[in-house]
């Protein structure tokens, strides 16, 4: 089972030389060469595994992927971007993957890469997008995509455990084995070649003889090569063992779509915007169906979301998958207008009861404080600016979105076609292509087709069997008075309520799971001005009364989209009778694995269920679309993804032999 940090989480202790150079209090180690940092990682790592030469053989729609233990000040990760600036072709790409198993904090970070000016216009981005980097795995775009770099935060055998990648080059770089062993273990070094394959090269400063030895055990072949300066030899080597693959097949990765790199998402809220920007910024022409006359006109349309996270102290796929998209999305708001389309001005979820504050205080115990702390009631009045009858949770670095904002900021790519007014109605498929039609129009044909339209998947006969529920959901507008403006972070309690934007507060959110009609009800802004009542009724006093009629108030309505385990469905899909039929003998033992291909619908993928924290995993669901077509490293670990995976229902479905 992976995810339980077996440590509690720390950032890095850094020492500084008399040079400015940083050591490791923690492990009394440099994190680089202090004589020729620079020259070295040029040579061990990026000349040792060949890149100058393998970058330049790109080509525009290639991509190269690094792995790195230990991502430290990031130095590995800088020079070999500025290599790639210097020698990869346009549109090819560089993905680097790195774990950090203590973070060093931003102004270290700093200060730290400051010691390089010429590798400052990389460093600048690097240090931009430096923010929510919590437990698990983050992932960081820069340079339109070119660049991608997920960061593993943890301990290197637990997270490279749960990758699910193919690595062409390894940088072993995990402070010296004699300082750090858990850095050069046999265990992970199997998990290195489970990541490897049959061009896979791996480059390190050591030549430690029993290092040499275990990669060889594992099944790389390492030779020591001359050192540079004081270092006599370091080893440089390649991958020649067979990496085994355990993967069950209605969870395996489809072959890469044929035909020209053409997708259509149908949808444009969030979870389309997002898995066309995903797309388009790996080069992917994308049309981009909606049936309204403009973007993010459903559950996207609302003036204010939260990002509310909802985790869990032991971890589970789900909380994992929320600190992961929360990490992302977190990121890509910084493009944003702040005030305007976002602001971070931190999320506080009240203890408003005995349960709710044991929970809160399970989840202080198991996250770091620059994720969450627990703030007393003192402390949180203080955050929140108004009367508050209780402590609670606060998030520092989230806050309110203003989603059309972010469904914009992600449609807006050159390689996204946005066609409004067409409503798809049918998908058919005509060779290796599908085509959307409406009635007898058809709409978009290309290689590839992405379900991005919420519940209305199901009106699609190839995933009408998706167990996909509406929920609506009202929102309450309230105008902003004198003193509720004083409100100056997001409160939750049942509900939310925002500071002002437009000078206007958002006040959320009614829950019916039965109702068809998006007409605004007075019933579900009274029960919205209850929930404020809850969160601080000084607060509900200080808001124009009169303007606090239900009959009144204005408001919008939208259907949230579930699945029944409250995870998104994310992933390829599969012919759902093959699937029965290919899989039947699981119904009778579940542990058999059928060594049957998945029957895939080729090229057919689904981003949907994101129910009431869409501002937390369709960005990265996005993501998480374009790595399965892609090949490309998954943006979270690979149990997080099966919990998202379009196939988790036909496989209960066969299990509980309820077919
Ligand atoms: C009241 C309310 C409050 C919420 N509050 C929050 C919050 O505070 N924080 C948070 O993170 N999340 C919140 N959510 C949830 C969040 O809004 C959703 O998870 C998110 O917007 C889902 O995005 P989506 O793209 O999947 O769906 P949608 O935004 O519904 O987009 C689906 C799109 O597909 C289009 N479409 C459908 N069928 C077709 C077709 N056949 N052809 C072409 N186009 C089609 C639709 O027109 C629509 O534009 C809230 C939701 C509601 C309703
Ligand atoms: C030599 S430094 C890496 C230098 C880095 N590559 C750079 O470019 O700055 C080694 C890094 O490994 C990290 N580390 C040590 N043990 C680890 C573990 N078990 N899992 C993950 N990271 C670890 C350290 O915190 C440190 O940042």
């Amino acid at each position: 089972m992976p995810p339980t940090p077996d440590a509690p989480y720390q950032q890095a202790r850094l020492d500084w030389d008399e040079q400015g150079q940083p050591l490791s209090s923690q492990f009394a180690d440099v994190y680089f060469s202090n004589e020729n940092a620079l020259a070295e990682t040029r040579y061990v790592f990026l000349a040792n595994n060949q890149l100058p030469e393998r970058f330049a053989a790109l080509t525009a729609d290639q991509q190269l992927v690094i792995g790195e233990t230990g991502f430290g000040t990031g130095l590995n990760f800088l020079c070999a971007w500025q290599l790639f600036e210097q020698h990869a072709v346009a549109g090819a790409r560089l993905h680097f993957v790195s774990v950090e198993k203590y973070p060093l904090n931003k102004a270290d970070l700093q200060r730290a890469l400051a010691l390089w000016p010429e590798l400052a216009p990389y460093a600048e981005q690097l240090l931009a997008q430096y923010v929510a980097l919590h437990p698990g795995f983050q992932r960081l775009i820069f340079a339109d995509g070119r660049i991608v770099l997920t960061l593993l935060i943890g301990d290197a055998l637990q997270l490279f455990g749960q990758l699910d990648a193919k690595v062409d080059a390894w940088f072993l770089d995990g402070f010296a084995p004699a300082k750090n062993p858990d850095m050069w273990t046999p265990e992970l070094f199997a998990e290195l070649a489970r990541l490897s394959h049959a061009s896979t090269t791996l480059g390190t400063f050591t030549s430690t003889g029993y290092v040499r030895r275990r990669l060889n055990d594992a099944g790389f072949k390492m030779k020591r090569v001359p050192g540079l300066g004081k270092k006599w030899e370091v080893l440089k080597g390649g991958f020649i063992g067979t990496a085994e693959t355990t993967e069950k097949p209605w969870f395996a990765r489809p072959a890469q779509p044929a035909g020209p790199r053409t997708a259509i998402v149908i949808g444009a809220g969030l979870a389309g915007c997002a898995t066309a920007a995903s797309l388009a910024q790996r080069g992917w022409q994308v049309t981009l169906l909606e049936r309204h006359h403009a973007i993010a006109q459903e559950a996207s349309g609302n003036p204010q979301g939260v990002l509310y996270l909802k985790l869990s102290a032991h971890h589970t796929t789900l909380s994992r998958l929320i600190v992961s998209g929360y990490g992302h999305s977190r990121r890509l708001l910084e493009q944003l207008q702040k005030g305007q389309d976002w602001d971070n001005c931190g999320v506080l979820q009240l203890a408003f009861d005995t349960k709710e504050a044991q929970r809160q205080a399970q989840l202080a115990a198991a996250f770091p404080a620059d994720l969450l702390t627990n703030l007393d009631r003192n402390a949180a009045e203080a955050q929140a600016g108004i009367p508050l009858h209780a402590g609670g949770l606060f998030y520092p670095e989230a806050g309110w979105v203003h989603p059309p904002a972010l469904c914009a900021l992600l449609g807006q790519h050159p390689n996204i076609r946005l066609q409004l007014h067409q409503e798809a109605l049918e998908l058919r498929r005509d060779g290796k292509r599908w085509q959307a039609w409406n009635g007898e129009q058809l709409l978009a044909s290309a290689s590839v087709v992405v379900l991005a339209s919420a519940a209305e998947i199901k009106s699609f006969s190839q995933s009408s069997g998706l167990p996909l529920k509406r929920i609506r959901g009202q929102i309450s507008r309230l105008p902003a008075t004198e003193a509720s403006r004083a409100l100056s972070t997001v409160v939750c309690a049942e509900g939310y309520v925002a500071p002002a934007r437009l000078d206007e507060h958002t006040l959320g959110a009614s829950f019916d799971f039965n109702s068809d009609d998006l007409t605004l009800n007075s019933a579900d802004h009274a029960s919205n001005l209850q929930l404020l009542e809850e969160i601080s009724p000084e607060l509900c006093g200080a808001l124009n009364t009169a303007a606090l009629d239900p009959e009144y108030l204005e408001g919008r309505a939208a259907f949230r989209c579930t699945s029944p385990d409250y995870l998104p469905i994310v992933g390829p899909l599969a012919d759902a009778a093959a699937f029965a039929e290919a899989y039947a003998v699981l119904s009778k033992d579940a542990r058999q694995v059928p060594e049957t291909p998945c029957p895939w619908l080729d090229g057919l993928y689904i981003n949907s269920g994101h129910g009431s924290r869409g501002l937390i995993t369709a960005p990265l669901s996005g993501e998480l679309i374009a790595a399965w077509l892609d090949n490309e490293p998954l943006p979270v670990p690979a149990d997080v993804a099966q919990a998202c995976h379009p196939n988790r229902f036909a496989l209960r479905a066969l299990i509980r032999n309820k077919p």
